[in-house]
């Protein structure tokens, strides 16, 4: 689709959710660590586990027919070696992924060309890592100087050299990222990375504006599904107490005067 179509790339945790995305043509379906936050409440995407990660990923290959489904691997599943994260993406492919993202830059390429040889697509992420960036770097934006550019294009290469199919740009400079994407062949797939890039991913509960927590600026809001799911929940609520719900729609009858055929069967027995 490079240089064809742009990607469209969202966020997904749930069967339900998938389902909706795949009816709407949504491309692949990532199943980012981000639900650890947004599904688990965790403060950040570390403490995620991968036996947590792998249930939303079954779940979310059982609603995806069109689309591609990435499983996002997440941190301490893949860093310690390459067996190790062989061992991991092998699993995601068992939930029913068609392939794996993991973070890091040229560093991890080697665990990327160990988990490709073993005939598992991966799918890069570089510029902010939300899994270790924060260690490093007092900046969430890279590819604001020269230096910096320089760093994220030898990783995009190095990755895409190392057999990744697609890169994940998070938090770079639209300058750097549409310098990226034209100097590589490989799809490359935005989030806060301006619109020079070959896609463009977003956590589906910014998107539809149900995570408030953090609210990055570089995230549309396509709806405030937060704000109409309280109204609904607090008339619920205040219908139960009412005594308004259940009202005769919802309400199933008894008649008394008529035996059901098992309890005349049983009785014959
Ligand atoms: O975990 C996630 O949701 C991600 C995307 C935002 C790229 O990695």
């Amino acid at each position: 689709m490079k240089g064809v179509e742009k990607i469209s790339v969202l966020t997904a945790y749930d069967y339900s959710t998938a389902t909706i995305c795949d009816r709407a043509g949504i491309d692949i379906l990532l199943v980012g660590d981000s639900a650890g936050m947004v599904m688990l409440g965790y403060p950040s995407t570390v403490p995620v586990t991968l036996e947590e990660m792998l249930v939303f990923c079954r779940a979310v290959s059982r609603g995806a027919e069109a689309a591609m489904v990435v499983g996002d691997m997440p941190f301490g599943s893949y860093q310690q070696s390459t067996s190790k994260a062989i061992d991991s993406a092998v699993q995601f492919v068992k939930a029913g992924c068609d392939a794996v993202k993991l973070e890091g830059g040229a560093e991890a390429a080697d665990r990327v060309r160990a988990i490709v040889d073993a005939g598992i697509p991966v799918m890069g992420h570089i510029g902010f890592r939300p899994q270790t960036s924060l260690l490093w770097e007092g900046s969430r934006l890279q590819g604001k100087t020269s230096d910096s550019f320089s760093r994220l294009l030898a990783d995009a290469r190095a990755l895409e050299k190392s057999g990744v199919f697609s890169l994940v740009m998070e938090m770079v400079t639209a300058e750097a990222a549409d310098k990226i994407s034209k100097s590589i062949s490989i799809p490359t797939i935005g989030i806060g990375s301006g619109p020079g890039c070959d896609g463009q991913v977003l956590v589906v509960h910014d998107a539809l504006g149900i995570y408030d927590k953090i609210k990055p600026r570089f995230a549309k809001r396509y709806a405030d599904l937060a704000e109409q799911m309280f109204k609904a929940i607090s008339t619920y609520r205040s219908e139960v107490k009412s005594g308004k719900f259940p009202d005769e729609s919802n309400t199933f009858h008894a008649d008394f005067s008529s035996r059901t055929k098992i309890a005349s069967k049983k009785r014959a027995e």
